[in-house]
């Protein structure tokens, strides 16, 4: 078969149906400032790193390797009820993290803060269980859509629009998590 005649390859990564927010040298620059903030901040500390599934699986895969200290990892899932397509609040634990956290110091990493309502529930369950201390790294906020406006972010990788993006573990409808950059869908119902 020639090259004339071969079906043009499909790309994720440059579907038309998306325009870029922020780059992977931007997020890259971003979070090794990050990374040495907390690494700054957590020195001699027993710190734990809690990711949030699923978002949250590259920003913690690539933060973590900016923090150089002594530290251990663990991750939660959990599904918040959604009433057609907003936050309710209500937070049901799929799978809960596999060692106690008394006495430790933790960073729950999170891929985006929007109403705060899931986030909100999981520190109040968190909080609960005896840690030192429990701060929240979000790789973005989009702060417009908050409900819990008491929800503070100690670490924050960039603040966004209220517009709906996905890449670097951000999804829609399970699609797009594999990006390495951020980006907006352009039309949501083509996605
Ligand atoms: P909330 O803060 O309780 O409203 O829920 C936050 C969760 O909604 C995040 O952890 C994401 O899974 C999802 N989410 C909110 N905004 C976006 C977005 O723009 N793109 C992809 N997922 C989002
Ligand atoms: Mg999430």
């Amino acid at each position: 078969m020639s090259a004339e005649s071969a079906a043009a390859p499909t790309s994720e990564f440059s579907h038309p149906n998306l325009e870029v927010m922020y780059t992977a040298e931007q997020i890259n620059a971003r979070i090794k400032e990050l990374g040495h903030e907390i690494t700054r901040e957590y020195a001699g500390k027993d710190l734990v790193l809690v990711g949030v599934l699923k978002g949250s699986c590259i920003f913690m895969a690539d933060l973590m390797r900016e923090i150089d200290l002594n530290l251990t990892i663990d991750f939660m899932s959990v599904s918040s009820y959604k009433d057609q397509t907003r936050s309710t609040g209500d937070v049901e634990i799929l799978k809960d993290l596999s060692n106690p956290i008394r006495d430790k110091h933790v960073i729950v990493v999170e891929d985006i803060i929007d109403t705060g309502l899931t986030l909100h529930r999981l520190l109040e369950i968190l909080d609960s269980r005896g840690a030192a201390s429990i701060k929240l790294a979000a790789f973005l906020d989009k702060p417009e859509p908050r409900v819990k406006t008491e929800v503070k972010i100690d670490y924050t990788g960039f603040v966004i629009p209220n517009q709906f993006v996905v890449g670097y573990g951000l999804d829609a409808a399970g699609r797009y998590r594999n990006l390495p950059f951020i980006a907006i869908v352009k039309d949501p119902s083509a996605a």
